[in-house]
């Protein structure tokens, strides 16, 4: 493959694509038409990870590459499901659907769409939800720490929520989103409980509460937003992502104990989350010093190191992005930033342990390069990393980053270019 080939960017479909797309694969399924095309966005996080289920913040957007559906219901309560990932059409009775380890288990992908209709219903937000027929296509990379799985679970919501007349996902830009928070919730309950991985909220938040020119401001202690503006291009700039296609999987083990550890150490410290702790660091001067000696061992110091500055970062990063908004981001500010969001991977890499052999070398091959930053994003373990580079530099920081994979013998990563895009709701 030429250098070229092998650094083109991912592209994202458009509206049109994306519907026609699911349409055709609807009507070759099920035959007739869908009622209609729904979507969701997959995401990046700019920065605070692993501060979500702490109570914490993080600052994701909402990317272009989305998970397009095609949906009619259907006058019984089955779910009939295909995806141009997966091979057949999968069935689920939803009146059986019931939690891990239970007898209504429901096992692979269609548990993203079975999940949300049994969380809404638990959450009393929904009652007796007609079935539907889905068809699925997305151009959100799978496996990729970009939050393909909350892209599917959250376009389902959107689509249920209109079909069943539920009038939770109002208009994008409605200043009171509390109707999209409670589908967040729902969706993140599908996750947990119904598919099993124990995610803390931060993509169905970006999926269903992003904006499209802003990054979302997400408090995970109270659930409330703000949006930030987030004009790279008048910056002449460019959030890279690199796509490491280095397998990920969040139901592993580790990520649920990286959370285990947080809420142990919570625990002893007395804490009811970590958040807790980054607000008295702030605030008060009550030191990491004075708290870290109080933990258990090493890996809780470590763990809660990395939680609390890194909310720290995210203050820090939206302080320097609210200064932006009256002056465009170079200089001091962009330094300031590139600053945390480099201190953001070196602390996920030597006190959260949750890189990897592949994040660490796209990080350090695109630093290494023109980057201004560079740090890995989402749960890592593979997935993705994100760069800050200037337009101008954007194919030598694809191209280092090609060539350090190929030396290292590594499969050639993929490239998409992250702009701050509209949240799920409804494209045709
Ligand atoms: C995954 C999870 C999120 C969040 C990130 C780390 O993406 O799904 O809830 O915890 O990891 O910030």
């Amino acid at each position: 493959m030429s250098e070229s080939a092998e650094t083109a960017m991912l592209p994202a479909w458009d509206a049109v694509e994306g519907a026609e797309r699911a349409r055709e694969l609807f009507a070759t399924t099920f035959g007739g038409e869908a009622e209609g095309v729904w979507s969701a966005p997959g995401r990046v996080n700019i920065v605070g990870e692993h501060t979500d289920y702490n109570g914490g913040l993080a600052l994701p957007i909402a990317l272009p590459h989305r998970t397009y559906v095609a949906v009619a219901r259907r006058s019984d309560r089955r779910l009939r499901l295909v995806s141009s990932a997966a091979d057949g059409v999968a069935e689920v009775d939803l009146d059986a659907v019931g939690p891990v380890g239970t007898a209504g288990e429901v096992t692979g992908w269609p548990s993203y769409v079975a999940g949300v209709a049994w969380a809404l219903e638990q959450e009393g937000l929904a009652s007796g939800l007609p079935g539907l027929d889905v068809a699925v296509v997305s151009c959100v990379p799978t496996g990729s720490g970009l939050s393909s799985s909350a892209a599917l679970s959250c376009s389902v919501a959107v689509a249920w929520d209109e079909l069943a007349g539920l009038g939770l996902a109002g208009p994008a830009d409605d200043p009171s989103d509390a109707g999209r928070a409670d589908l967040v919730t729902a969706c993140v309950r599908a996750e947990n409980e119904i598919a099993g991985a124990p995610t803390g909220g931060m993509d169905q938040a970006a999926a269903l509460r992003a904006r499209e020119g802003d990054a979302l401001l997400l408090d995970c202690r109270d659930g409330s937003v703000e949006h930030v503006p987030l004009d790279l291009a008048e910056a002449a700039l460019e959030l890279l992502v690199v796509d490491t296609r280095a397998e990920h999987s969040h139901a592993g083990g580790e990520y649920g104990q990286r959370r285990a550890t947080c809420e142990a150490a919570a625990k002893v410290l007395g804490v009811p989350d970590l958040r807790t702790v980054a607000e008295a660091h702030v605030h008060s001067q009550d030191t990491l010093d004075h708290v870290l000696p109080r933990l258990a061992d090493d890996e809780q110091r470590k763990r809660v190191r990395h939680v609390v500055t890194e909310i720290d970062r995210v203050e820090y990063v939206v302080a320097r992005l609210r200064d932006s908004s009256r002056a465009p981001l170079h200089g001091a500010t962009l330094e300031n930033i590139a600053w945390a969001l480099d201190a953001s991977h070196n602390s996920l890499r030597d006190d959260y342990e949750v890189s990897c052999r592949e994040l660490d070398l796209a990080v350090d091959a695109a630093r290494g390069s023109w980057a201004h930053a560079a740090r890995m994003t989402g749960g890592g373990f593979g997935g993705s990393a994100i760069a800050l580079v200037d337009t101008r530099h954007l194919d030598e920081v694809t191209a280092a980053v090609a060539k350090a994979f190929a030396d290292a013998d590594l499969r050639a990563p993929a490239f998409l270019r992250a702009v701050a895009a509209a949240p799920a709701g409804r494209t045709a």
